[in-house]
């Protein structure tokens, strides 16, 4: 696993640089309810009507920490911040904060989510449970581009899970930075989907996939996360709030 450095201030981000924040999310409930009140009415209402208190607790922390992770490149109080939503979901800072360049994205799977962030690029991230219960040669087949579907076909049945979520990861990152969801066509673009720090986007329909960056990213046993970058070269830093 990598390591995830403990921090309370936020490194300045350099242009081709990103941040990523790792948040545990397995909290008893009387901290969420006490991180309620950095939340804005719009994102309290959201929580309220999630039904199980494990999902509310999951959301109220990320956000919570979503904010004060942006708080401390800002330099302003978590509560302070407030966000604007692009046309599928996509989070960004609302005025004042839109000018500032810093470009963010959020991705939770059960207790642990990662906030990616970076400056003047759109930056995309996921993470999924390995252990996730899915029909993966269905998906693959029915969703994933021919040559990714190919790749996981190929790779030894022990390593097929593993690649399968390489690739499911990888394409919501990709996603995430254009903002679009299952919007566009998972078949339109691909990935790698073997073992490395340094996956790559193979193929994509709107611009180059040179123009792109992705990184593999390791938050804990049994998690599979990715990051996507709209810059060509990107170095990383691991994080985590202290
Ligand atoms: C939001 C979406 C983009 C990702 O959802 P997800 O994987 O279930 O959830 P994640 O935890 O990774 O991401 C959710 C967070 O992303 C952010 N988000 C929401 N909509 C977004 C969008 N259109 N683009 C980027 N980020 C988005 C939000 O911060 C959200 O968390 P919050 O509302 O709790 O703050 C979803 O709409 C989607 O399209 N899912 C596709 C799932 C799929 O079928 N994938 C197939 C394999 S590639």
């Amino acid at each position: 696993m990598s390591t995830w450095v403990p921090s309370r201030s936020a490194p300045v981000p350099r242009s081709a640089e990103a941040h990523v924040w790792r948040l545990a999310l397995d909290q008893p409930e009387s901290e969420s309810v006490q991180q309620l009140e950095l939340l804005s009415d719009d994102e309290r209402d959201r929580a309220a009507r999630l039904r199980f208190e494990q999902h509310r607790r999951r959301f109220i922390l990320a956000r919570a920490g979503l904010r004060k992770i942006l708080g401390l490149y800002l330099e302003r109080p978590a509560r302070e911040l407030a966000f604007l939503y692009g046309h599928h979901g996509k989070p960004r800072l609302a005025p004042p904060f839109s000018t500032t360049g810093l470009e963010f994205n959020l991705s939770h799977a059960q207790d642990i989510a990662l906030v990616a962030v970076t400056r003047e690029a759109p930056i995309g991230v996921d993470i999924e449970n390995l252990d996730r219960k899915v029909e993966m040669e269905g998906i693959a087949r029915r969703f994933y581009a021919p040559e990714e579907f190919a790749a996981i076909q190929a790779a030894p049945e022990s390593d097929r899970r593993q690649a399968f979520f390489n690739c499911w990861t990888r394409k919501e990152a990709y996603l995430k930075a254009r903002g679009d969801g299952i919007t566009v066509n998972l078949e339109s673009f691909a990935v790698s989907v073997e073992n490395t720090d340094t996956p790559s986007l193979l193929r994509c329909e709107i611009n180059s996939p040179e123009e792109w960056s992705m990184r593999s990213l390791h938050p804990h046993d049994h998690y599979v996360a990715a990051l996507a970058i709209a810059s060509p070269a990107c170095r990383l830093q691991l994080l985590q709030l202290d």
